[in-house]
């Protein structure tokens, strides 16, 4: 299984398609994860309209100091509507073999890095050929441009029939107290017995709790999280990532934020586990009902 740190920190949000960072807010944010020893950032092509990779990897570039630290990983097959794409009519997917393998080979320019740690598939395309994945992702392992491969936003049945293909190294699906399905399906397990390392995007639920105006859902659990608050002296941020924390597949999850304070906090307060019955009074919350 490929090691990665305690959180990985998403990139998502760092350009043009979140806080849009200037370039020495970004280096400032860089330099600080990597003194916390979190030298993983997740990325997709598509970011910030096909921006984000680029931006990133101008720092990355300006000192080899940073090639040699950084890990990546990166995500392919989604066609969206871009001015860097005026060929692009129609939101769709794109998992051929000629796509994949290119796609890699613009994350490897874009980021200024040797190898991908980590390449993944960002969402299963409807026109999906097993056999050609399975082609591309061998030719992408052993030329050496990718280390690990993995899926995001793939069902158990299509990770199950990949894998039997081209073994999987890593898994990255939406999982959260807001978005707890998951964990009713069969991809945690299959994680765990397979070596396969899961990890979550939106591990908070994309900000929605913080809303000023949270949905039913997420009033729910902010009352329960509220009431542990005092029991484990944390706060609703690290109390979600310790939900995560608390299942046995060591999800690792990818951070949002473009606020390194939040990182900080994570690192020292989030990394404790909850009582099972907690975990399951937060469940409860999530899904409106008591287990059966
Ligand atoms: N594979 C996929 O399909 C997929 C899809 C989506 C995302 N991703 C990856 O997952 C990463 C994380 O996703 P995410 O950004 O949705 O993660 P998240 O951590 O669930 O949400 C981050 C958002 O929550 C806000 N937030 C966090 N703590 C807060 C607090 N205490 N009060 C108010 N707001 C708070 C952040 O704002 P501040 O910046 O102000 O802290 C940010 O806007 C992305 O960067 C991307 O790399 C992958």
């Amino acid at each position: 299984m490929p090691q990665y740190p305690d959180f990985i920190i998403g990139s998502m949000r760092l350009g043009s398609w979140g806080k849009n960072l200037s370039k020495a807010e970004l280096k400032s944010f860089v330099d600080r994860c990597l003194e916390l020893g979190l030298n993983h950032f997740d990325h997709a092509d598509i970011y910030g309209g096909y921006t984000t990779e680029s931006w990133f990897g101008d720092l990355i570039k300006s000192d080899s100091n940073y090639q040699k630290a950084i890990q990546i990983t990166t995500k392919c097959g989604i066609g969206y509507i871009a001015d860097q794409h005026p060929e692009h009519y129609v939101k769709h997917y794109n998992l051929s073999k000629d796509h994949i393998i290119a796609s890699a080979e613009q994350s490897l320019k874009n980021l200024g890095v040797e190898q991908i740690h980590s390449f993944l598939l960002h969402r299963p395309d409807y026109l999906l050929d097993p056999e050609a994945v399975a082609l591309a992702f061998e030719h992408l392992l052993s030329s050496g441009k990718v280390k690990h491969i993995g899926l995001s936003n793939f069902s158990y049945e299509q990770s199950v029939l990949l894998h039997q293909l081209q073994p999987l190294d890593v898994l990255q699906l939406e999982i959260s107290a807001m978005q707890p399905d998951l964990f009713s399906t069969a991809i945690p397990g299959f994680c765990q017995l397979e070596n396969i390392a899961l990890s979550s995007w939106s591990p908070l639920g994309g900000g929605s709790i913080f809303s000023p105006r949270p949905d039913e859902k997420c009033q729910r659990i902010l009352k329960v999280l509220q009431a542990l608050q005092g029991k484990y002296n944390s706060d609703i941020d690290n109390l979600l990532l310790a939900w995560l924390r608390t299942h046995p597949a060591q999800i690792i999850p990818i951070t949002g934020t473009a606020k390194i304070e939040r990182i900080e906090a994570y690192m020292t307060r989030g990394k404790f586990q909850l009582d099972r019955q907690d975990w399951y009074l937060v469940l409860q919350a999530a899904r409106g009902e008591k287990v059966a």
